[in-house]
């Protein structure tokens, strides 16, 4: 399977655009977007992570086989930023949402180990329904949550964004845990 990275854009219009099913990737800052890139391409260290909140600052494309694109964004919400700089990366990803026409669906992704989601969070997904955009849920990061505390923790977070019970995604990047239901998720939509 071709995994690359292609290239980088700042909006809708000047990234590169490729032949096949496109997926974006949001989420607040340090959630583990781009982790979850690395590892649903199977190349982790083509993708920029870090423990630095903020690293990701572009729109990158990475082509992942025949079959799909992924684009991974910028968080929102990363407290250390100015209030300009915060705002600039929020409206890139709101933009980019509804303005890529490509794309073949937006997944965002929440921690599973926040007890409210952030307003950005709640905000992006009403945004995105409310343009009609397909949406997938992914709570990621669940290996640091015990199984047993897992469904209260989904539960809250699938109410607080309003979308339907059981209908969120749980994987981690760290484990690999439920990255082969999310592929699947995204090939059946190819
Ligand atoms: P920005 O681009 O800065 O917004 O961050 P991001 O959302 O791309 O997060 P990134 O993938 O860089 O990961 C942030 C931190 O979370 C890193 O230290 C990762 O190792 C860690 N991380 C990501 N996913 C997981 C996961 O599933 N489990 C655990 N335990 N850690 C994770
Ligand atoms: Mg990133």
């Amino acid at each position: 399977m071709a995994v690359r990275y292609v290239s980088s854009g700042t909006n809708a219009g000047n990234l590169e655009v490729l032949d096949k099913a496109e997926f974006a990737f949001v989420g607040r800052s340090n959630v583990g977007k781009s982790s979850l890139v690395g590892k649903l391409i199977g190349a982790p260290r083509l993708v920029r992570t870090s423990r630095t909140p903020g690293r990701t600052q572009m729109l990158n494309l990475f082509e992942a086989g025949r079959d799909f694109a992924l684009v991974d964004l910028p968080g929102y919400g990363y407290a250390k930023l100015s209030k300009k700089h915060r705002a600039s990366l929020k409206k890139m990803i709101f933009e980019f949402v509804v303005q890529r026409e490509t794309l073949t669906a937006i997944v965002q992704i929440v921690d599973v180990r926040r007890e409210k989601v952030s307003p950005d969070d709640l905000e992006l997904t009403q945004w995105i329904l409310e343009n009609d955009r397909p949406l997938i849920t992914v709570i990621t990061k669940v290996d640091l949550v015990a199984k047993n505390k897992r469904l209260t923790q989904i539960t809250k977070i699938e109410k607080c964004l309003g979308i339907p019970a059981g209908s969120a995604i749980l994987c981690s990047s760290k484990t690999g845990e439920g990255t082969k239901i999310l592929r699947s998720r995204l090939m059946a939509l190819c």
